[in-house]
């Protein structure tokens, strides 16, 4: 595929404003929720300030409530940590204050209550919570613009708001995946408002869906400008994990956008190979099993499918941005990633009719067993088949937030051709008795279309 400027302008250009407007938190009970009545929520209601009480904190997390922030909030206050949470989203601190988890995290609601029962535990909006803590960690989110430039001054911006609240003595932690060179800045802004505050960059490199495991099993990247900042990191994430990984900040911030990319082109590389066996007449899927076979230097060749998230492709951009666009390999992963909807369509309008056909998507999340649709490619295969065939219905068991979905049993009912889009377990064995597009061969049926 080549990596034309006009096919990248594109792409780009088209990149998904096609999902349901800015997320808002569902109200739906999640499993361990504290209940009516709960010690819980008797406590939270009869309190205002919810920090009030607690003291000095172990650890302050900016953007807790985020998909990133809670777990790791969570997993410090589950390892006898006091710990308080800072989020500008008053809903979605109700909601945590609640004993809910405001999106699907395994294994993180029946900690919640715990922690929250404990008292060492609060969730707020009150920046003045950062005085009380020794450790301030920010993890808010770092995207890419509606031009989709890497947003670089966005944790250096909101960390000048916050500055007013940080203490002398303090260890900063960032934890937003960053743009190279922003650590500096951080460090910079500091040093020119005076603060004695030592910064450090300690990327997050879970999985949404695994976070409560990974945050204990995976190595920790610790970065500082000194060996005794490198040391405070080091300390504070020794609490989560057994195994750290020093190194300077650059070769950090490198190392996150390096990681994610490396990802990103593997599922890009998967996706080209599947398109090459399909336009050939092969299934993929059945290649790469048999390939693989035993064979250790081929156990990470990915399945085919739609690659996205609010990560990958992001991460990608930020990677190109900082090399001066000059990034054949990631812009072609991009091309590829991206294009693949738009690939199926174009192979299923040679099979079917689909201006006459109603179409179903199985699973909006970006992937299986999530309920994250931020920037899943399923709304792009949607907005594609919207054009192209008579009706399209969609469907997910875990997303609420998007009024758009319909109950999988509708699907079932009307749609004449069904595309898989997330590859959740419940759809592996469904019966059904139309033709079912399913790129990742979740159902062990083949993958071409
Ligand atoms: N989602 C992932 O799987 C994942 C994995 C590794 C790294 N990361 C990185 O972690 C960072 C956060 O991602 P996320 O998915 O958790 O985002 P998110 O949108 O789920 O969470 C961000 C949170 O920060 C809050 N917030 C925003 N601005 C704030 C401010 N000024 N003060 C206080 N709170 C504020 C938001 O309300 C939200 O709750 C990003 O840099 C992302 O690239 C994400």
């Amino acid at each position: 595929m080549a990596d034309t400027g006009q096919q990248r302008a594109q792409l780009l250009a088209t990149r998904p404003r096609d999902q349901p407007g800015p997320l808002t938190y569902r109200k739906q009970e999640s499993a361990g929720a504290a209940p009516a009545g709960h010690p819980v929520r008797e406590f939270l209601s009869a309190s205002r300030n919810i920090y009030a009480g607690m003291g000095r904190v172990d650890v302050a997390v900016v953007g807790g409530c985020g998909h990133v922030g809670l777990p790791l909030a969570l997993a410090f206050a589950s390892r006898g940590l006091k710990v308080a949470v800072y989020d500008i989203s008053q809903a979605a601190v109700e909601l945590v204050n609640s004993g809910r988890m405001p999106f699907q995290e395994p294994g993180a609601d029946k900690v919640l209550v715990e922690v929250l029962a404990n008292g060492r535990f609060g969730v707020g909006t009150d920046p003045s919570v950062l005085g009380t803590a020794d450790n301030v960690v920010v993890v808010i989110g770092t995207p890419i613009d509606k031009h989709l430039n890497p947003e670089a001054l966005g944790v250096p911006q909101e960390i000048e708001k916050l500055a007013p609240h940080l203490a002398a003595g303090q260890l900063l932690v960032l934890r937003s995946t960053l743009y190279p060179g922003v650590t500096r800045m951080v460090e910079r802004l500091l040093e020119q408002r005076g603060q004695q505050v030592d910064v450090a960059f300690c990327p997050e490199r879970i999985a949404e869906g695994r976070a409560m495991t990974e945050l204990f099993s995976l190595p920790q990247l610790v970065s500082g400008r000194t060996a005794e900042i490198r040391a405070r990191a080091a300390a504070l994430f020794s609490k989560l994990t057994s195994e750290i990984v020093e190194m300077e900040p650059e070769e950090a911030e490198l190392a996150k956008l390096f990681t994610n990319t490396w990802r990103y082109i593997k599922f890009a590389t998967a996706n080209q190979l599947y398109m090459i066996a399909n336009d050939f007449g092969l299934d993929y899927d059945k290649i790469r099993t048999a390939l693989a076979h035993n064979y250790p230097r081929a156990q990470d060749l990915p399945g085919a499918g739609l690659a996205a998230g609010p990560c990958l492709l992001k991460d990608t951009m930020q990677l190109a941005a900082f090399n001066n666009n000059q990034f054949t390999l990631g812009h072609s992963a991009m091309l590829i990633n991206e294009g693949l909807p738009l690939y199926t369509v174009a192979r299923l309008e040679r099979r079917f009719d689909l201006g006459r056909m109603t179409v179903g998507i199985l699973g909006m999340a970006f992937k299986g067993e999530s309920d994250d649709i931020r920037s899943s490619l399923s709304y792009r295969l949607k907005r594609i088949l919207q054009f192209k065939s008579r009706r399209v219905l969609c469907t997910d068991p875990y997303v609420s937030i998007d009024p758009n979905l319909v109950p999988l049993e509708q699907v079932l009912r009307e749609a004449e051709l069904l595309v898989i889009g997330a590859p959740h377990h419940q759809y592996r064995d469904l019966q059904v008795s139309v033709p079912v597009v399913d790129l990742t061969n979740l159902r062990g049926q083949g993958s071409g279309v």
